[in-house]
């Protein structure tokens, strides 16, 4: 068994939550209310700084600097599930320059914003691929995961060094090994099962997607997860997104109607 496998199917009380956090399609439905599990692609952060004649760290920065307005403005619009797309398994394709600063800013975000977000009682999780990033990173990773694990006010999820495609690979990875190894029988394999494996399994499918910069694509987030997600491609760049323009959207998103597929009777 990998180690990753070991973890994950050794955590009993996330399997619980995960449990608890399904949501029947009836449920999601009959939804007259804002939405429980809202996932950002926070992109824009490189025109923001050339706008302003900067390098595009800076506007990196000024990104990560607006995470914590949105994050604690969750509880007053009803979100209980925050997950953020902060770099992407193709973001290595960027100058070197680029991505050094990127992972020196995820060092220095999780130093610095650590105790806020367990102030806050954030519950911080991440998911993507942990293979590629530095020791003293995934050190940082591991243990604001621990130091936030009893928080119940937010689940924050940060997505770094993820891919749709690459977690859906890795899964299936798993799930085979499974397979060879005669504890999961190929007939068990279904819709059920798949996203067990999948980085998101304790979490619901994201109810409401929002990417920024006017972009109308989702570059490879969540793939899986958004297949009945809303959607909402807005111009504003990231590091001028607002608390107040989040509420909005939220707020436009309860009067939607959701379907599934089926015809409303
Ligand atoms: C999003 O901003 C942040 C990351 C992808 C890490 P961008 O860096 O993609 O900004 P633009 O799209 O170039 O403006
Ligand atoms: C998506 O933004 C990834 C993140 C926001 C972390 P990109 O800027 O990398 O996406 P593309 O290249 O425009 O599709
Ligand atoms: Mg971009």
């Amino acid at each position: 068994m990998t180690p990753d496998l070991v973890k994950h199917t050794q955590n009993n009380e996330d399997i619980a939550i995960a449990d608890r956090a399904e949501q029947t399609v009836e449920q999601a439905a009959a939804q007259d209310h804002g939405p429980r599990h809202v996932a950002i692609i926070m992109d824009g952060n490189g025109r923001w700084a050339t706008q302003r004649g900067r390098p595009r760290l800076f506007g990196h920065h000024a990104g990560a600097k607006r995470v914590r307005e949105i994050v604690e403005s969750c509880p007053d619009v009803g979100v209980k599930y925050l997950t953020i797309f902060a770099f992407s398994t193709e973001n290595w394709k960027r100058t070197q320059v680029e991505v050094a600063g990127l992972m020196s800013l995820f060092r220095r975000y999780i130093t610095k914003e650590a105790r806020a977000l367990d102030g806050f009682g954030a519950r911080v999780r991440f998911i993507g691929d942990r293979v590629r990033l530095d020791a003293k990173l995934i050190k940082l990773m591991d243990d604001l995961e621990d130091m936030t694990a009893h928080n119940t006010s937010i689940n924050l999820t940060i997505a770094l060094n993820y891919g749709g495609r690459d977690e859906v690979a890795r899964a299936t990875k798993r799930l085979a090994e499974e397979v060879a190894a005669g504890r999961l029988s190929p007939e068990d394999v279904d819709e059920e099962t798949l996203p067990k494996y999948l980085d998101t399994y304790v979490l619901p499918d994201p109810d409401l997607v929002i990417r920024t910069s006017g972009e109308a694509r989702i570059s490879n987030f969540l793939l899986w997860q958004s297949a009945y997600a809303e959607y909402e491609f807005i111009e504003t760049l990231w590091p001028d997104f607002s608390k107040e323009e989040f509420a909005k959207l939220c707020a436009s998103y309860g009067g939607r109607e959701r379907r599934f597929g089926a015809v409303k009777t």
